[in-house]
Order: C-alpha cells, then sequence, then structure tokens
C-alpha cells in the first residue's frame, strides 16, 4: 500500500497512529542532526519529522524539493503548533522512508506566491497545477460542474454529446478548419458551439438537452476568450422566453447557493437592450454601482437643455455628449485628473479629452471648460447629472458609437477606482430584447445579432419584408450577465422553414447557399419542428467569476497563451510533408 492517509487528513484525534503517507517534497528544513520536510499533495500539506536515526541515509541520498517519497512513521503532537495549517497540530515522527522519484530544480516556486513569469508556467503547466491557487480554481471548476449537473438532472435534462468533426456554425468568429484524408480537398469544421445539433435534438423530441461542451472559436484572445473553450449547452422544447429565464434563472441561484453558499432570493432584474445602452453604454452592465451614464445629448438630439444656451464648439459638433457623476470624488487633484485624461486619450479608449465639473462641498463648482458655463449653468448641469456636492462630473463629447463605448469603460475604470467592483458581490442579471440584426459596417451588411436561428418578436415579424426596417427589429433572444461579464446567452429559436428561409435571405444568402449550407436543418422543419429556445453559458467565465477573478485561463487546467499557442506542447506546429501529402495538401 502508497499510503494510509493523504498529506491533508491528519489530525489531533489521530495521535499516536502508526501512518504511510506518500507525495512531493515542497521543503527540507534541517536544525542541526533534525531534519523537517514539508509534504504536499493535492489534499494538503503534512510536517514531517526525521528520526534521527535516519540521518546517515539521507546524507547518502538527500532528499531535494519535489522528490516524490513516502514515509512510515507515527503521528505526533506537535510542540509547536501552526495554526494556519489543518494539519498544523501534528507532525509524522518519520521512521523509516523511500524515494520513490527524484525531481530536478523546479524552473519556479511551486508554492501559493511564485516567483515564475506566465510564460514559464504555462511551459511547465503541470508544476503550476501543483501550486495551491490552481488547485483551489480547478476545485471550484469541478464543484460547479457537478452543481450544474445535478441541477439539469432534477430538471430532468439528459445530457448528450454532439460531435466535433462538422460544417461550419455561424457563431459570429471564425472556424478552425481540419482537413480530410479519406475526402480530399474537402474538410471539417470544429463546432463554435453545438446551435445545430441542440435544434435538431429538439426536432427529435428530446425536448430538455444539455451538455458541458468544447466549443471552438477562432477569434482575437482576450483575458475572458481562449480558442477552445468550454459551454454549458442547454436547449428546451415547447417553451416561451419566459420559462428559459426561470429555468436558467433557478440554475443559477442553485449554483451560487451550492458552490459559494451566497443565497439570492430576490428575481434577477431584467434590462432591456436598449437600457443598457442607454444607461451603461454597453449590453453587458455591471450593476453593482450606480453611476449611470447621463445622456446630454445622444445621437444629436440635446436633452439637457441648458447645452443649447453655451457656446462651445466642442460641445456643438459632438454627436454625443455623455455625463457620469462619481459620487465624493470632488476633491481629486489636477494630478489625478491629468492622469485620467491621459486614460481617456489612451489608444483603447481614443477620446480626445475630458471635461470635468468639481462640485464643491461648499456649493460652488469648478470646471475645466468654465469660460463657457455660467455658475447657474454649471448648477443645471449638474441638476441634469443628478450630483450632489462632492460629486466629480466626467463628460465625453464625440461621436456617438465611439463616446458611448469610451463612456463605459470610463464608468467601469471609476467603480474600479473607488472600489465599487467587490468581486464577492454577485450582481446578476438579464439582458433581454436584443435587436435581431446588426449592420457591419466593414462588410457593408447586415448580420444576425445573436445567430440566424434566434427568431424576431412574433409581432415583428412583418417588418422583416423591407430592409429599412432591420434595424429596427428586435428579437427573442437574451443575455445573462454577471458583475460586468457576459456569461451566457440564447434566443428563442425560428422553427418554421419559410421563416428561416426569409432569415438567411435577409442576411444575404440566397436559396441556393442556404440550402448547401442549412439544408439539413430546413430539411428537418419539415418533418415537424416544435417550438423549442435554448441557452448556452460560457463555463469557464462562471468559475472565474466564482473564483473572483476576470481570467479564465487560471480556472482551465491546460489553457493556450494569448497568441493561441499551447507553449508546453509548442503547438501549433509544423506537420510532416508525408502527413500533408496523405491529406493530399501542399503549402503556399
Ligand atoms: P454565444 O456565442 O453567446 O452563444 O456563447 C455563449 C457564451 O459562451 C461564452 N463564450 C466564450 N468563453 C470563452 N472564450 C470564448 N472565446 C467565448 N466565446 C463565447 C460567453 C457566451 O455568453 N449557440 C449560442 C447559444 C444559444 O443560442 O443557445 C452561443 O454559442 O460567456
Amino acid at each position: 500500500m502508497y499510503r494510509t492517509h493523504t498529506c491533508g487528513e491528519l489530525r489531533m484525534e489521530h495521535a499516536g497512529a502508526e501512518v504511510t503517507l506518500a507525495g512531493w517534497v515542497q521543503t527540507v528544513r534541517k536544525f542541526g542532526s533534525i531534519t523537517f520536510i514539508d509534504l504536499r499533495d493535492r489534499y494538503g500539506i503534512t510536517q514531517l519529522l526525521f528520526n534521527e536515526s535516519l540521518n546517515p541515509r539521507l546524507d547518502q541520498t538527500p532528499i531535494g524539493r519535489e522528490y516524490v517519497i513516502q514515509v512510515k512513521g507515527k503521528v505526533l503532537e506537535r510542540s509547536n503548533k501552526n495554526p494556519k495549517m489543518p494539519t498544523g497540530d501534528i507532525e509524522i515522527g518519520v521512521d523509516d522512508f523511500a524515494i520513490m522519484n527524484v525531481a530536478s530544480t523546479p524552473p519556479f516556486t511551486i508554492e501559493e506566491e511564485t516567483d515564475g513569469g506566465d510564460e514559464l508556467r504555462m511551459k511547465y503547466r503541470y508544476l503550476d497545477l501543483r501550486r495551491p491557487v490552481l488547485k483551489r480554481n480547478l476545485e471550484l471548476r469541478y464543484k460547479v460542474n457537478r452543481s450544474v449537473r445535478n441541477y439539469l438532472d432534477t430538471q430532468g435534462f439528459w445530457d448528450i454529446e454532439t460531435p466535433f468533426l462538422i460544417k461550419s456554425t455561424p457563431e459570429g468568429a471564425r472556424d478552425f478548419i481540419v482537413p480530410s484524408r479519406m475526402n480530399q480537398g474537402q474538410f471539417y469544421a470544429l463546432p463554435q458551439s453545438p446551435q445545430t445539433f441542440k435544434q435538431l435534438l429538439m426536432v427529435s423530441g428530446y425536448d430538455r438537452y444539455y451538455q458541458i461542451v468544447k466549443c471552438f472559436r477562432d477569434e482575437d484572445l482576450r483575458a475572458d476568450r481562449q480558442p477552445e473553450f468550454t459551454q454549458i449547452d442547454c436547449e428546451m422544447a415547447f417553451v416561451e422566453q419566459e420559462d428559459i429565464l426561470n429555468m436558467f434563472e433557478g440554475l443559477f441561484k442553485h449554483v451560487f447557493k451550492d458552490v459559494k453558499g451566497v443565497d439570492i432570493q430576490e428575481a434577477f432584474p431584467r434590462m432591456t437592450w436598449d437600457d443598457a445602452m442607454w444607461h451603461y453604454g454597453n449590453d453587458k452592465p455591471d450593476i453593482r454601482f450606480e453611476m449611470k451614464i447621463k445622456n446630454a445629448k445622444a445621437n444629436n438630439k440635446v436633452n439637457a437643455e441648458v447645452l443649447n444656451a453655451i457656446d462651445f464648439k466642442v460641445f456643438a459638433e459632438a454627436e454625443s455628449i455623455l455625463a457620469i457623476a462619481v459620487p465624493g470624488a470632488s476633491e481629486y487633484t489636477r494630478k489625478q485628473l491629468d492622469e485620467l485624461t491621459e486614460w481617456v486619450k489612451r489608444p483603447q479608449i481614443g477620446m480626445s479629452g475630458l471635461v470635468y465639473v468639481k462640485c464643491n462641498t461648499d456649493g460652488t463648482y469648478k470646471s475645466s471648460i468654465d469660460k463657457f458655463f455660467t455658475e447657474a449653468q454649471l448648477n443645471d448641469f449638474a441638476a441634469f447629472c443628478n450630483a450632489n456636492a462632492g460629486d466629480l462630473i466626467l463628460i465625453l463629447a464625440g461621436k456617438e458609437t465611439r463616446t458611448r463605448k469610451a463612456m463605459s469603460e470610463l464608468r467601469l475604470e471609476m467603480g474600479n477606482r473607488l472600489g465599487l467592483r467587490n468581486p464577492d458581490d454577485y450582481k446578476p442579471l438579464w439582458v433581454i430584447d436584443f435587436p435581431l440584426f446588426e449592420y457591419d459596417e466593414e462588410e457593408d451588411r447586415w448580420v444576425a445579432r445573436h445567430h440566424p436561428f434566434t427568431s424576431p418578436k412574433p409581432e415583428q415579424i412583418g417588418l422583416m419584408a423591407n430592409r429599412e426596417n432591420y434595424g429596427d427589429i428586435k428579437a427573442n433572444a437574451y443575455d445573462i450577465v454577471l458583475n460586468g461579464t457576459e456569461i451566457g446567452g440564447g434566443s428563442i429559436r425560428i422553427f418554421q422553414r419559410e421563416l428561416q428561409e426569409q432569415m438567411f435571405a435577409a442576411l444575404g444568402m440566397d436559396k441556393e447557399e442556404a440550402h448547401e449550407k442549412f439544408g439539413f436543418l430546413l430539411g428537418a422543419f419539415e418533418y415537424g419542428a416544435p417550438p423549442h429556445g435554448g441557452i448556452a453559458f460560457g463555463f469557464d467565465r462562471l468559475c472565474a467569476l466564482l473564483g473572483g477573478q476576470e481570467t479564465i485561463r487560471d480556472f482551465i487546467a491546460f489553457p493556450k497563451n494569448n497568441s493561441g499557442r499551447d507553449v508546453m506542447l509548442d503547438a501549433p506546429a509544423a506537420v510532416d510533408k508525408k502527413q500533408l501529402d496523405e491529406l493530399g495538401m501542399s503549402l503556399k
């Protein structure tokens, strides 16, 4: 037997027991003739005290960091207890040991805090995974997985697998493609999601489906994006939007409670997409704090009367003038304001400047555009912004889309600076009534905002007859947002062939192309497709948020870096000429 107990298990009640432990050497400490070793495994760390009679053997074959050893001995009460360690009351008096494997000196320290840089730790991911931080993340991931499965099981969902070697699914990213040896010159695509399969399962009558499944998207990477990531993918038949929102609100409440002990009783707030854009500047509002955007001018329409009365060119020419009142920040210094101005000028934000109005606690104002405003006008403007004495009003002016995006970023930044974004404060909400279409300026055509299988609001189907109306049509589509991150999205689907064909046509696909790409789905809709809808959650994102972080990478055992590389495997990599020949391919 390799071990009788784990390294996280032994307590005072075991004192006197003869035990065998096995694990990795975290540290070796020598005090004169006495040797202490901290032994680690997945379960914890136990202190070992080597019997002095073992010294000749220890001198002959010294034990180093990360060696795998087995020890036999007795559980002893420690004279010097460590209340910070769960096993801190005891130690093992070691009478015998065996070195099961030696280890080279690890390239970074394998402890809570490490000295290893990102790339180095990615290269030696198997060592990094020994660190308690990553271990806790993977444990959390496992628990979320288990909790999700338990809930969906009680609700009658079946986990059904769908293939990875498929034809392109349009989720808005580029496909990863896989050449076929048996069908030379032809390619599979890896699924961006199981979207069409889950819809086909509804046609087959499996009315509650789910899968915790890998999805593949070739897109630019960010902290919350990986080229292969995991979705909790769900679909239901004979449901309306309301049924879906209730079912999955239940899932979230269950997971919060089960995994984090957080009991959310109230219904999740619901916000229309229009409201989210208007008040928060984006469709994934962080509602842990207020600081809503005030639309002094939006799309060239002036809403703050006072702006009509002032003669300030920058404001007159701007399509949009947006403001936020930052609570209690009127004391911001010149230096802080200059720094904030530099912040909005960074290329990622892209504004040409920042205007501020300090609402001093004595009722006076100090602004960067004092010469254009009288005190009374500033007072009016502050009232428009719902600003209180002691607040700092920040104003951005410029092109509608860019200004709105910049203001949404500035709001979040101020939320960070004021410490209003506590990761342990969970504030989920539904964003509903998304637009059905979105105009793609680059491609100069209308594209599906969610995906082409999303149904328009039934009462607006008529509007699809005329391209002019596309911008006004809303979809039966919804996102779930947690603390400023989109963690899931879905929709009620089109389930009639005619409407689906109309949708493809609206997206610029002629009949032939639609048939070639989605003939299987259109065909299925001819054989009794039930009304259906669903949703998919970003599993990695959910885990990261529940772990209080924004980066999903450390919640994935073997992630890719920001250039999509697996630096441990050194993939992607070139392939042999023979492999290319078999595929009938050559490189350009
Ligand atoms: P959608 O494209 O919105 O919907 O994806 C669902 C959720 O998946 C997560 N996600 C990602 N997570 C990590 N890395 C990525 N590259 C990445 N891309 C997306 C997000 C997102 O909310 N088939 C539809 C769902 C449906 O209609 O039922 C779909 O895939 O958290």
